[in-house]
Parts: C-alpha cells; structure tokens; sequence
C-alpha cells in the first residue's frame, strides 16, 4: 500500500516590478506590504475570471479562493463565472475588471487559445493577471504574472506509469477526456501518451466533458462496440471516472476488478468509490491553493519578484486502503 507521490517544482521569475509601480498607483493602496490586502486598510479589489459550476473540483477550488480573497484578508473580491463555460463571457468580465480599475485579475479560462489580445490590456494597465489551473495556449508567459496550478503532466505520467505495472503483458484501454482545447486536457494527454508502455492499446480516446452521464453513455457504446475487451479506463476526472464504473456495473462486468478505472481530481466521491474498489487509482488534482494565490497577488502588487509557474504539490492514491485513510480528513 502507498499513498504518496509529490509534485513539486518552481521554473523562471517574472518580472512583476513594472506591474507593481502601476498598480500601486492606481490603487493608492500598497498592498502587499502586509501579509493580506492593502496596509491603509483599503481593501485590495480582486477580480476573478472563474468557469462556474463543472463539478466537484470546480467547486471546491472556486469556493477556496472565494474564502482565501476574503474581506477578512483585507479583499474584495468580484466573483465572475462563465456562462456555460462561453469564453466570450469571461472575455466581456476580464474587460469590464480593466474598465473598473480592479488591483489584480485572477482568471480560470475555459478555453486555451484567444486571450492574447485582453492580456495585453491587462498589462497596459498595470494590473497583474493570475492564471488559476488552466492554462493558456501559446503559453506566452509575459503576458501574465504566474500560473498557479497542480502539475498536469506528471500526474498523467505517473497514472500511467501505475498502469505499466498493472498490465505487465499489456491491455486495452481507453481515455475519457475533458472538454477539446483546454490546457489541462492536451497536458494530461501528454504525460500519459509520454510514459505508458507500448504493449498497451489505445482503443479510443474521446470527449466526454468531465460529465459521469456522458462518460457512461460513451463507455458503454466502447464496451459493446469492442465486445466487452476492454481492460482499462483512464478518465481525465473524477466525474467521468464514476461514469465508466457505472458503464462496466451496465455491461455486467465488475469495475476496478474486470475494468481498471484511473482517475484525475481526488474528491470525496471518488475515494469513497476506491474505498469500495469501484475505482483503482486516483490522482489527486489539489484545488485548495488559494493562499498560495494570496501571497503572489501581494508580491506582484509589492513589485516583488514572482514565479512564472506555480505547481501546487498533489498525491496519488492507489489503493482502497489508501483511500479509506485519506477520506475522514477529506476537504473536498
Ligand atoms: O481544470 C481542471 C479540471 O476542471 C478538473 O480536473 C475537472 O474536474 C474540472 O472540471
């Protein structure tokens, strides 16, 4: 039984200093002198570019940086979540915050590619942008401050070095993946394309938009279109992981012992079901960094230096004995 795999890491500085002299002027606070908000006692305004209901690790981290940005913490923090997931939507919030004159943005994108242009009106008016997860694509880092967010690549890599070990004579399997064109997706598919072993098939690896009701529905046409022959399930989330399970329950196979089930995101639901042995692995996807976002919005609004790219440390979960011990003290 092991329950342990930390990822840790810390890559190049950008340079916050120009952005903090603006900001601070615009804001009249100094925010960042204190370990919270602005030290005059003006609240640091914080606008947050959010993706909105997606599922229970969408919850848990939004709620967490809602309670870390607090008024208590010396925050006002404006809540902006998508509509449906519709970037047009977080574009139109992300300019009104600039109009506003907020002290920083923080953004969760739900979509890549297309923000180049409102980056850059961020910068020209000295308000620091964080990245929240998700990360843009081309992954110009000059044109925010930091990207904060678990490392998606190597927890793929090691979900499928797990997989390596379980099917030393090889398998199938098939990937259940999030929405197309986010970041998270292309580099949970880049850390396990990288490190699972060639005597594994990939039979299919389609969307099913980190929904458990569309993964059961794609599953189950996956199992029957390949007579059951399926060995192994890597699902990009928890939702979708549960999907599957109940797909394997519908074919009436037995999941984690006909069917392996991987999944990425750790919440309570998903514990309880390798507890239960519905699932088999579980990598966690730690969303409680809020404070972590704290400390960079006030170092970039000190004009201190600040890490270009944050990665919040995350373990795995590889068994129901594991899963058992972790779920009393479960946040999420
Ligand atoms: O961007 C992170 C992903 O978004 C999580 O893994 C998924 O559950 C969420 O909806």
């Amino acid at each position: 039984m092991s329950r342990t795999t930390s990822f840790r890491a810390i890559a190049g500085i950008a340079l916050a200093g120009a952005l903090a002299l603006g900001a601070t002027a615009c804001s009249g606070g100094s925010a960042g002198s204190t370990d919270a908000g602005g030290s005059d006692g003006e609240l640091t305004t914080i606008g947050f570019v959010a993706v909105g209901p997606e599922g229970g690790w969408r919850t848990a981290n939004e709620q967490n940086i809602q309670d870390s940005f607090s008024k208590e913490n010396g925050f006002d923090l404006k809540y902006a979540p998508a509509t449906n997931g519709d970037q047009n939507s977080q574009i139109t919030a992300f300019t009104s915050f600039i109009d506003e004159g907020v002290d920083a943005i923080l953004l969760s994108a739900t979509e890549a590619t297309g923000w180049e242009s409102v980056l850059e009106r961020a910068q020209e008016a000295e308000i620091p942008v964080v990245l929240l997860d998700r990360g843009i694509e081309p992954n110009d880092t000059g044109l925010y401050t930091s990207h904060i967010a678990p490392d998606n690549v190597g927890i793929s890599a090691s979900a499928a070095e797990w997989a390596n070990g379980q099917f030393p004579d090889g398998g199938n399997y098939v990937v259940l993946e999030g929405p197309p064109g986010l970041s998270v997706v292309n580099d949970r598919n880049k850390g396990w394309d990288e490190s699972i072993a060639s005597n594994m098939t990939k039979l299919e690896s389609q969307s099913a938009n980190w929904s458990t009701e569309e993964a059961k529905s794609v599953f189950e046409t996956i199992l029957k279109a390949n007579n059951n022959d399926v060995q192994l399930v890597f699902a990009q989330n928890d939702e979708m992981g549960l999907g599957a399970a109940l797909a394997v329950e519908e074919a009436g196979l037995k999941p984690g012992t006909d069917v392996k089930i991987i999944t990425i995101d750790g919440t309570k639901a998903a514990l309880e079901a390798l507890a239960a042995g519905r699932l088999s692995f579980v990598a966690e996807y730690n969303p409680l960094f809020g404070d972590t976002a704290i400390d960079v919005v006030n170092d970039a609004l000190a004009g201190d230096e600040v890490e270009s790219d944050i990665v919040v440390p995350s373990v795995t979960f590889d068994s129901p004995e594991a899963a058992t011990e972790a779920l009393p003290d479960r946040k999420f």
